[in-house]
């Protein structure tokens, strides 16, 4: 409560004084955090940046826990959480004091010396997730990309695959990321159109389809190194397969001497109401892909976790990145998985997301066709109506103080923090409630 109260004098404070230097009298009266207003901000990125996305028009200034404030000082619910990177809430105290003392202490050495962080984390991340090592990478294309090359690796020195003929397979809908080599396994052509030429040795076989998977083994499995999937496709619309799927996947795999590869960039660190979403099937990839809420959204921090016979195939010098498992990295990993681990985080999403779904289903409204999900990662599919579409409720949300991102035009993504309470998502369930009864 202290600490509450400090906080809002200090903020009082800034607001009065310090913006006061900077922009004269009238900032003070419209602006409650930082120095520039959401019209300003927009203007300045649309000038500035490259248009790679397209944002929701709302700016954000601040995060606590399960909140959001823009500039103005309007307080928004999270409910995207930076797609599922911030699990752990928004600058939770115990991972930013990890990350404020650490870096005062060291941030970057590099990988070309040890340092006094880097082991103590890999024990703890190997331990956590149950294999023997990992490899240390930064955002989470890094990790799919880090994995692909190592099960190239695999496939050569262990399988023994021809050189240069090792094919790797992905499923329709996939979403791993933007580099060249993983817009060249996307069905999307907003994520590969005119970015050609792509990789090859990359095939794509029907998701929640273990048949197809079998089908294609059977044909060309002596070149396969790796069937790598998502066990909920999120950016695709939060697409949950078949119950069995990845376990039927996974032995398939095991026939065929084929890594089975599992991203769980999205759906890991408890999002879908365990640990891990394969560990709803008992599956343990060979190799598993993790990023985003590994740091709490604090830093970009992927990684790429399998056992000694994979990752000791990669020799010094064959892979790598002047940032991957730098010190501050660590240690604030560290402090973010514990986070999971002490609050139950994973349990929580569990109870959670089966309270907020059993609550959406009960809204009856002719645009709502169905709601899906797992643990706290749901999604609305609607029916577009009279040109009203996914994204114009979200802009709806976000005027009532909710803020979620459409996938496509017909499906809104919900994915708050797992910190949240069942009391806040009550308060969320009326706000989605409200838009839904006015269109
Ligand atoms: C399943 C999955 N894989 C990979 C990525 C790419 O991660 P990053 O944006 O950190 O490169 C994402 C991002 O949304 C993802 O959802």
């Amino acid at each position: 409560m202290l600490d509450k109260t400090a906080s809002f004098f200090c903020n009082l404070l800034y607001n009065k004084i310090i913006k006061l230097d900077i922009k004269g009298e009238n900032m003070t009266d419209i602006l409650k955090f930082g120095n520039i207003s959401s019209e300003e901000a927009i203007q300045l990125e649309e000038q500035y940046g490259a248009h790679n996305y397209n944002p929701l028009p709302v700016v954000l200034a601040k995060g606590e826990g399960v909140f959001l404030w823009d500039p103005e000082g309007n307080r928004y619910y999270d409910f995207l959480s930076a797609y599922s990177a911030v699990n752990q809430g928004h600058c939770h105290p115990k991972i930013i004091d990890a990350l404020t003392e650490q870096a005062r202490t060291l941030t970057l050495t590099s990988r070309a010396f040890y340092n006094n962080k880097l082991g103590e984390y890999e024990k703890f991340i190997t331990e956590f997730f149950g294999y023997e090592m990992v490899l240390p990478m930064n955002s989470g294309a890094e990790g799919v990309e880090t994995a692909m090359k190592l099960a190239r690796k695999w496939a050569y020195k262990v399988k023994g695959v021809e050189e240069n003929k090792a094919i790797i397979v992905f499923v329709e809908g996939n979403f791993h990321g933007r580099t060249i080599s993983i817009v060249s396994a996307s069905s999307d052509p907003t994520s590969y159109g005119d970015f050609g030429p792509f990789t090859p040795g990359i095939v794509r076989i029907p998701y929640n389809d273990a048949d197809a998977l079998k089908a294609y083994l059977e044909k060309e499995g002596k070149n396969v190194a790796a069937f790598i999937v998502e066990p909920i496709q999120g950016e695709a619309g939060v697409y949950i397969p078949d119950d069995g799927y990845l376990k039927a996947c996974y032995d398939i795999c095991q026939e065929h001497e084929v890594l089975f590869i599992a991203d769980e960039i999205q759906t890991g660190i408890g999002r879908t109401g365990k640990l891990l979403a394969c560990d709803h099937e008992g599956v343990r990839p060979d190799v598993l892909i993790l990023g985003k809420a590994i740091s709490g959204g604090v830093l970009p921090v992927s990684a790429v976790l399998a056992d000694k016979d994979i990752m000791l195939q990669i020799q010094p010098g064959e892979h790598g990145s002047t940032f991957g498992g730098f010190p501050l990295a660590c240690v604030v990993a560290k402090a973010a998985l514990e986070v999971v681990r002490d609050e139950n985080l994973a349990q929580r999403s569990q109870e959670l997301g089966d309270y907020l779904r059993e609550e959406l289903e009960k809204i009856d409204h002719p645009m709502i066709s169905l709601v899906r999900g797992r643990g706290l990662l749901s999604a609305i599919v609607v029916e577009p109506k009279d040109g009203v579409e996914a994204w114009d409720v979200c802009v709806m949300l976000s005027e009532r103080g909710l803020l979620c991102k459409p996938t496509h035009r017909h499906i809104i993504r919900l994915a708050p923090p797992l910190v949240i309470t069942k009391e806040q998502l009550t308060e969320c369930v009326e706000i989605i409630k409200s838009v839904f009864n006015e269109l």
